[in-house]
């Protein structure tokens, strides 16, 4: 039956003398057929995510620079967990944002209520002061060579022992001491260097420390400048303690003429100074003007650069590349 009254109205279209009313007729179809796929296009705009986090409250051109920035499944993740925060879309504009932790930038600034900076919250995020130390311990990656990372979460097998350990002449360190060949290259280069242009003798009074050793270490030093055995940079070989012969006791050395060299030249010998000042206040390590950590010119080099602790460049320019 409706076939046929189908089949009757284009009959009617394509006789010539209809023609008065194909051109409506036409017109009409055209209109209903757009509003269909608009209202389809609404349809499937309303329930997309842009649309569901400008229905949280954030103004259509922010809803749509934090889609963009976050992978399909962080947008569900900050869809579910979040009211309307206002530090939602300036998080995304920070030096060091990884997408991965949006929501833990939230989180963290939610619990925080001395309101630290957004760099800050970033900083801390990415280098993991927001988990718990214990149940988000990982072993580290010792298959990164001199970019290793080994800190309080990072942890070292009791029985992981570095490959290429040489030893320093006795010029150069009042007891056998050793490392990775590669931090005896570069401590000997940057010692020359600080002779000729302070006088001064660098020392290495400690560098590689086994497991075994560091436990010792850690019971001899006071609260903050050892780190527990399995977490001290040390037992990798690539960590050294360096003061001078002119000043080798640790506080005095930060100020000599020497200790000053040695901070504002290191980099340029592939070392960093591992736990800087700056740093010290924001994340609470202690403050060690003679702990240097090798991790080659080029990364020394950008570490200097950008001001950042080895943690923040870990994250930030190697796990970030895993996402
Ligand atoms: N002094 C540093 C933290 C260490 O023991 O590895
Ligand atoms: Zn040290």
């Amino acid at each position: 039956m409706v076939k046929e009254k189908v089949k009757r109205l284009f009959r009617l279209l394509g006789d010539r003398d209809n023609l008065w009313m194909t051109v409506p007729l036409t017109v009409a179809a055209l209109f209903v057929l757009l509003v269909l796929v608009k209202s389809c296009q609404g349809i499937i705009y309303y329930h997309s995510d842009e649309c569901k986090i400008y229905r949280l409250g954030y103004p259509i051109d922010q809803a749509r620079a934090i889609t963009a920035a976050l992978t399909e499944r962080q947008a569900h993740e900050f869809i579910v967990n979040n009211e309307h925060d206002t530090i939602a879309y300036p998080l995304l504009s920070q030096r060091y944002f990884i997408a991965n932790n949006f929501n833990r930038y939230l989180a963290y600034h939610k619990k925080d209520t001395t309101k630290v900076p957004l760099d800050i919250i970033v900083a801390m995020v990415n280098i993991g002061r927001d988990l718990d130390r214990e149940l988000s311990a990982v072993p580290c990656d010792t298959t990164k060579g001199q970019l290793v990372l080994v800190n309080g979460r990072h942890y070292l097998d009791e029985n992981y022992q570095p490959g290429n350990l040489a030893t320093f002449s006795r010029n150069y360190c009042y007891e056998e001491q050793k490392a990775q060949s590669v931090v005896v290259d570069a401590f000997m280069a940057m010692q020359k260097a600080c002779k000729e242009q302070t006088e001064a003798q660098l020392m290495v009074n400690s560098a590689y420390r086994s497991y075994h050793d560091q436990q010792g270490t850690y019971k001899r030093n006071p609260k903050g400048y050892a780190a527990r055995a399995g977490s001290s940079e040390h037992q990798t070989g690539y960590a050294i303690d360096v003061t001078s012969r002119e000043h080798p006791m640790r506080w005095p050395f930060d100020k000599s003429e020497e200790g000053v060299w040695m901070r504002e030249h290191c980099h340029e010998y592939g070392f960093i100074l591992r736990y800087p000042k700056k740093q010290s206040q924001i994340f609470g390590f202690a403050y060690e003007p003679w702990h240097l950590r090798y991790v080659g010119i080029e990364t020394a080099k950008r570490i200097q650069d950008e001001d950042i602790t080895f943690d923040e460049y870990y994250a930030y320019y190697i796990e970030r590349e895993k996402e």
